[in-house]
């Protein structure tokens, strides 16, 4: 099958289902009013390490008739700040409890049962239930497609990072303690405990080769 994603109706579904798995963003943002707003992102990767740079996509619009900015990309405009929590199997279901159209004045760490800590450097609270939390700031918001109704790419640069003493080993990521959360497509997620080793080949320019070691 071959696809035109310009004539393909419900195109979005497709991409979102073969980008997979992806790692979700559960972000917390303070609105200039001090309003605290958590919200999950699967539009999220790590993309630079100097300066530690990682982005998420947010779609402008909700609401029935896209008649609302999400208030993620709303807070973020407005004060240049975030904090991006790692999601895990263990705060999946509340990260799920975030992701309704709540209105802008309701605090979804209430609703979905999670604590807030207080950040480091920014305003807004980190999710003291997740190992990781990274407090950005923001480097850049890119319009992609309709300035109204398209998305917004979010750059941020990571000024502190909270990883949780048990889960690291020098510079190792412990991942079996970890256990981040997998986003499939629409309401499906995976685990990502069942990993394995792939040893990347060195090329040898003497044999012409690519060797392993
Ligand atoms: C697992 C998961 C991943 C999501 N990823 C995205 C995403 O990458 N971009 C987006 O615009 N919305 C995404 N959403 C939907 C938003 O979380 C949802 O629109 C939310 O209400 C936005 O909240 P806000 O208005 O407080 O920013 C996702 C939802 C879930 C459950």
């Amino acid at each position: 099958m071959k696809i035109d994603p310009k004539i393909f109706e419900g195109f979005s579904r497709v991409l979102t289902g073969v980008v997979v798995p992806r790692p979700i963003a559960l972000v917390s943002t303070k609105s200039a009013d001090g309003i605290v707003n958590l919200a999950p992102f699967s539009f999220f990767n790590a993309v630079a390490y100097d300066p530690p740079t990682i982005i998420f996509s947010s779609s402008r619009r909700t609401g029935e008739e896209g008649e609302k900015t999400k208030d993620t990309l709303a807070n973020i405009e407005a004060t240049g700040e975030f904090v991006i929590a790692v999601v895990v199997d263990e705060i999946a279901e509340a990260m799920n409890r975030t992701a309704a159209e709540y209105p802008a004045d309701v605090n979804e760490f209430e609703i979905a049962g999670l604590t807030e800590a207080t950040a480091d450097i920014v305003a807004p609270p980190l999710v003291a239930d997740s190992p990781v939390n990274m407090e950005c700031r923001l480097v850049q918001v890119v319009t992609i497609g309709d300035p109204e109704h398209g998305h917004g790419l979010v750059i941020g640069e990571i000024v502190r990072m909270h990883v949780r003493d048990d889960i690291i080993n020098g510079h190792r990521i412990d991942h079996s303690k970890l256990k981040p959360t997998g986003r499939l497509a629409g309401n499906m997620y995976c685990y990502t405990t069942d990993t394995y080793e792939m040893v990347r080949p060195k090329y040898d320019a003497s044999k012409g080769i690519p060797i392993s070691h």
